[in-house]
């Protein structure tokens, strides 16, 4: 799996069409040593991501698909921009300055990820920048859009550093009062994709707490001590270590898929999360800006998603680490605000860095 084409830069090639015709590019982002991400304005989505085991081998460690075709078709949010609001609002409804907004159920009783057609779903304008190895994209979200109040402008920069980061740069502004949680949804597994499942995998999570959630996966308000519990990832635990405990957080979302309260602070992206993978020595270290992060375990795949060389997706084949706002936050004033006013920017970046021990 070694990367071909030598040198730094950006590449496009054509990845496909929408159904009503539109063609759609896929960037590659590579910088000097041949750490390289691929992203398609179709979702904003992160389709590769090579990067060197501790030999200096190269493999695809994000799960995807190898056209856009797969992508239009049902799956997970894989590798895909989130929003306007990443993960789950109770009963699709909220209240802002005494108006209320219906939002679509389209996860169980619960609004997901943005509702029927996220960002996730959109056809973002893209801006390449060579220079840089950046790529900006840019959608604006109707006033109503799923529901949602005002006009969103949303700006997304993907960079590759030679540092091998590929970091997220958000930005949105808005002409109404309205929330905003965006995230990245890619699935990760340092042995490379399709190479099993990640119980392997040596997750640590600077978190002191977690936000416990309902039989819906709706955070219940509280902030929870993870001392004692399967959640207590402060010191590197393996992901398969506990996963199967008997506890009743890890029943109802049949494995991890909470959102853990980073123990950050400051406004310069920091620690959130590292994890470790034995065999090939790679490390994924995720720094961010928000105040939380969503670790799932990938338990609703089921081998039915049939990703890159027709690899069946099984259950927990990969993880996720989608920096947010914790769930619910529209409805839960206790918790951090997602309320975007205009005027104000909202802002928001996260680092995934990839190396080698
Ligand atoms: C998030 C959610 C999960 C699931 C996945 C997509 O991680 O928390 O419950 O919806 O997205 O399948």
């Amino acid at each position: 799996m070694n990367s071909a084409a030598p040198g730094a830069g950006i590449v496009s090639r054509p990845f496909g069409f929408l159904p009503d015709g539109q063609p759609v590019d896929l960037f590659q982002l590579r910088n000097e040593s041949g750490f390289e991400a691929s992203i398609t304005p179709y979702g904003g989505i992160v389709t590769t991501v090579m990067a060197p085991d501790r030999e200096g081998r190269f493999a695809d460690v994000v799960l995807g698909f190898d056209d856009l075709e797969g992508y239009l078709g049902p799956h997970p949010y894989i590798g895909a921009l989130v929003g306007r609001y990443a993960n789950r609002i109770a009963g699709g409804r909220f209240a802002l300055d005494g108006r209320k907004f219906v939002l679509h159920c389209n996860g169980g009783d619960n609004h997901l990820h943005g509702g029927r057609s996220g960002f996730d779903k959109a056809l973002w304008n893209a801006r390449p920048d060579p220079g840089a190895l950046a790529l900006t994209l840019e959608y604006v979200s109707d006033d109503g859009e799923e529901g949602y109040p005002g006009r969103l402008e949303a700006i997304v920069t993907y960079t590759v550093t030679s540092a091998d980061e590929l970091r997220i740069d958000y930005l949105c502004t808005t002409d109404k009062p309205t929330h905003v949680n965006m995230t990245n949804h890619s699935y990760f597994n340092l042995a490379g994709a399709s190479c099993g499942d990640v119980l392997d995998h040596v997750v640590t999570i600077d978190a002191d707490r977690f936000t416990p959630v309902d039989r819906t996966l709706i955070p219940i308000g509280e902030l929870c001590e993870v001392a004692g519990t399967p959640m207590d990832f402060r010191v590197p635990c393996a992901v398969g270590a506990r996963i199967d405990d008997n506890d009743e957080q890890l029943e109802v979302a049949s494995g991890y898929d909470h959102n853990f309260v980073l123990n950050r602070s400051g406004p310069e992206p920091s620690l959130a999360a590292r994890v470790f993978e034995p065999e090939t020595g790679r490390v994924l270290e995720v720094l961010t800006t928000e105040p939380g992060v969503q670790f799932y375990s990938a338990n609703f795949l089921d081998g039915q998603v049939r990703g890159k060389g027709g690899a069946a997706y099984g259950r927990r084949c990969a993880l996720c680490l989608e920096t947010q706002h914790y769930p619910d936050s529209p409805n839960q004033p206790e918790f951090p605000s997602t309320v975007l006013r205009p005027g104000d920017e909202y802002r928001s970046t996260t680092v995934y860095r990839f190396s080698c021990k």
